[in-house]
């Protein structure tokens, strides 16, 4: 199954002594939120650290379709030229998002209160993937939405001609949701109020704030309650995009399975909001420290020092834990396989509805592997073979999922036998240097 032209097989052998300085992209969930809220501006906004993967080139692609004039300097400085709120022009065209959730329910939350129709379509990943969970918040604001049955893309948005303001409490734990009601709250006159039960990233409530707009944030025992006002006039800013912990996990967690490694990951975001797996893996005995730690753009930032660890230990990882690590489990699993005992991962039924199933891609893959893993609905567990203890030597799919195909070139590094994956591609939507990042640093990963 391929949705990005031909498919690129890729193999990991056994590697040891990784060493150096991983410098990883860009965060993505920061790069479409700074694309989509400059477009939403008047004036200038100059981003600096863009990741320019897949996903987020398409969320620049919808943003020009849409009426914002964006460039780029050849030193990847990149100049967003906004509309406004409520300025947002119909696109003549259908609007492609590629693989990416979060471009396109965050485009579809940001036009769905202005007059304009749009029509979104994606990948045969994203085609798959559930929108109601943002097309039923949109229609309280008026928005209307045809789609394919089960809420599938393609789907066309015809935003509301007059937008009222929602109260809304997000039923899944999703950041994507809370998103997109946001930003179509922008152009609503009065407050929108969101509600959620688990803390979720909270990247979009910090720009909003940034760009000069009126949010607040309660903190309750039960849940987090977001009250954005309306019809602001958003100020153009200058961002620098911090380093994305997402991607960082994976230079992070070879290290920690590879004999004789140690690596420097720098300048790395540890919002709270993103860095559950960080804790989980010092929790597990990890040798993972932070070093040089600071604040920047009122984030904590620190540069991670990752070596070779033979004793970790599989833990329980708090479900409440679960939104702040959502996108790493994958990788988690893999150095699970090498830790002592087990691992069980609770209150992750989001991981079924990601790029893929990704219980069922790494189950399968790391069964392959001679790994057991035990799921249900919403729980999975790995059984740990120690270091040295996991065969490998499978081919795995990668399901049109780029951190499937990472986190299996990962496990490759520290199996007996290489491990492949059919298809690494998807790579290319938030990592297209770690093919040439994971070489520096001394890993066997090939092209085959
Ligand atoms: C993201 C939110 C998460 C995450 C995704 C990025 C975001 O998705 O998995 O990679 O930038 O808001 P959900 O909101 O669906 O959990």
């Amino acid at each position: 199954m391929s949705g990005h032209g031909t498919p690129i097989p890729m193999s990991s052998h056994a590697s040891k002594g990784l060493k150096g300085q991983a410098d990883v992209p860009g965060d993505k969930s920061i790069s479409h939120r700074s694309l989509i809220l400059g477009a939403m501006c008047v004036g200038e906004t100059t981003i600096t650290g863009l990741l320019e993967g897949e996903d987020v080139l398409d969320t620049a692609k919808a943003m020009r379709a849409m009426g914002a004039d964006i460039t780029r300097d050849e030193d990847g400085t990149w100049h967003v030229y906004g509309v406004g709120v409520g300025g947002f022009a119909e696109p003549d065209q259908v609007i492609d998002c590629g693989n990416s959730g979060t471009g396109v329910r965050l485009i579809m939350g940001a036009m769905a209160t202005s007059p304009i129709a749009a029509t979104f379509t994606g990948d045969a990943s994203l085609n798959k993937r559930p929108m109601a969970r943002v097309t039923d918040p949109l229609a309280l604001f008026g928005a209307q939405t045809v789609g394919r049955s089960g809420g599938r893309l393609p789907m066309t948005v015809i935003g509301a001609q007059d937008p009222i303001p929602v109260r809304y409490e997000v039923p899944v734990p999703s950041a994507q949701v809370k998103s997109a009601v946001l930003l179509a709250g922008l152009n609503a006159p009065g407050q929108t109020i969101v509600t959620e039960r688990e803390a979720t990233r909270d990247h979009s409530e910090r720009m909003l704030a940034g760009f000069g707009a009126e949010i607040s944030t309660e903190v309750t025992n039960e849940c987090r309650i977001i009250t954005l006002t309306g019809r602001p006039e958003l100020k153009p800013q200058s961002i620098a995009v911090p380093r994305d912990p997402s991607s960082a996990a994976f230079p992070v967690c070879a290290a920690l399975i590879t004999e004789g490694s140690d690596v420097l990951v720098p300048n790395i975001g540890l919002n709270p909001t993103r860095a559950g797996l960080f804790t989980t893996l010092r929790e597990m005995g990890a040798d993972l420290t932070y070093e040089n730690e600071r604040e920047e753009g009122g984030e904590p930032v620190a540069d991670l020092r990752a070596r070779f660890s033979p004793d970790m230990k599989g833990i329980e990882v708090p479900p409440d834990r679960a939104a702040s690590m959502i996108d790493e489990y994958p990788v988690l699993s893999v150095v699970a396989a090498f830790a002592e005992g087990q691992t069980m991962m609770r209150g992750v039924k989001e991981l079924r509805v990601k790029e893929s199933d990704r219980i069922d891609a790494m189950a399968t893959g790391l069964r392959a592997c001679g790994v057991t893993v035990e799921e249900g609905e919403d729980w999975w567990s790995v059984e740990g073979r120690g270091i040295g203890g996991v065969q490998g030597g499978a081919t795995c799919a990668s399901h049109l999922d780029h951190r499937i195909a990472m986190s299996f070139m990962v496990l490759g590094l520290a199996t007996t036998k290489p491990v492949t994956v059919d298809d690494g591609s998807p790579i290319a939507t938030s990592f297209p240097i770690f093919e040439d990042l994971m070489g520096s640093l001394g890993a066997d990963i090939r092209r085959d």
